[in-house]
């Protein structure tokens, strides 16, 4: 199986200064500041999940370039759920405590999609692979989707503008990352599932699950932080609803460049949608990793 990968995946460690960052780091918003910020409350969780059924899958990968991207990419999201970590101190210097929505996110990775969901073990155990595999698909879906905002982010050329530097910089890295390993996750889900028509099923079904739970958590976990910042403006995040945050999503993506629009989010499945499509040619890799070269050199100097 080939990999479509034409360089070499790198893991970095890069150190940000949150030390300055404003409570709403974005346009003194809240609301765009905290879509943005969710990555925090989530993201640690989610991608050491990720690496956890990445490890689960090398026995069965049998490419020896694949299975090297597949350690790569397990070593980059290591790095971004670190990097999101670290910027929950900066949470904690405004008193945000996102513990409670992370606490049930960790509870729903450990307990509903871990090996043997809800203790059902001798169910599980018999279809080891195909559970893997509907869980790499879910994992793809998601990094179609992480590839789709990484491209976005890079171009948000408003950001440049309205943006604390040291968070944007945060964002774009990790999203040109994303961008840089964007077909690995589907490639390992294909070493799982093959190739026919059963696989074609299983990735639709698996995006099926992932895009709604995406949305939900994503905008769910925005509210949260609304909620529990202590601002005016927080509190009236809080208290929206989800129908509503999708609204207020796609209207600031409208008028604005700081928030990538619905439709756009939605257009994107029509690419996953396709029977031939492969990531190779999603995201714009040549910008993604003149983002990070650039970046390593300016660190360095
Ligand atoms: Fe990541
Ligand atoms: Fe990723």
């Amino acid at each position: 199986m080939t990999s479509f990968i034409d360089h070499q995946i790198m893991t970095r460690r890069p150190k940000f200064d949150f030390s300055k960052t404003p409570i709403h780091w974005i346009a003194n918003d809240a609301f765009n500041t905290h879509v943005f910020n969710s990555l925090h409350v989530f993201i640690p969780e989610v991608e050491y999940w990720f690496c956890r059924l990445s490890n689960q899958t090398l026995p069965y990968v049998k490419d020896d370039n694949l299975r090297a991207d597949i350690k790569a990419f397990i070593a980059q999201e290591a790095a971004h759920a670190t990097a999101h970590k670290s910027a929950r101190d900066y949470l904690s210097n405004y008193k945000i405590d996102p513990s409670a929505f992370t606490a049930t996110i960790e509870w729903l990775l450990r307990n509903v999609l871990s090996d043997s969901p809800l203790g059902m073990e001798s169910f599980f155990a018999r279809h080891k692979q195909d559970w893997l595999a509907f869980r790499m698909g879910m994992i793809a879906a998601w990094e179609h989707y992480f590839c789709f905002i990484g491209t976005w982010v890079l171009n948000a050329g408003d950001l440049d503008h309205v943006a604390d530097p040291a968070m944007l910089d945060l964002m774009r890295w990790h999203g040109a990352e994303e961008v840089e390993h964007r077909t690995v996750a589907f490639d390992a889900y294909r070493a799982l599932a093959g190739e026919g028509l059963k696989a074609y099923v299983g990735r639709q079904a698996a995006m099926a699950i992932a895009f709604p739970i995406m949305v939900v958590v994503w905008l769910k976990a925005a509210a949260h932080l609304g909620k529990v910042d202590g601002t005016v403006e927080g509190q009236k995040l809080g208290k929206k609803s989800l129908p509503r945050l999708i609204w207020e999503l796609d209207r600031v993506g409208r008028k604005t460049d700081r928030l990538p629009t619905v439709s756009s989010l939605l257009g994107s499945l029509r690419l996953w949608a396709k029977p031939g499509h492969h990531p190779e040619h999603d995201g714009d890799i040549q910008a993604a990793l003149r983002y990070v070269t650039n970046r390593l050199s300016l660190e360095k100097a």
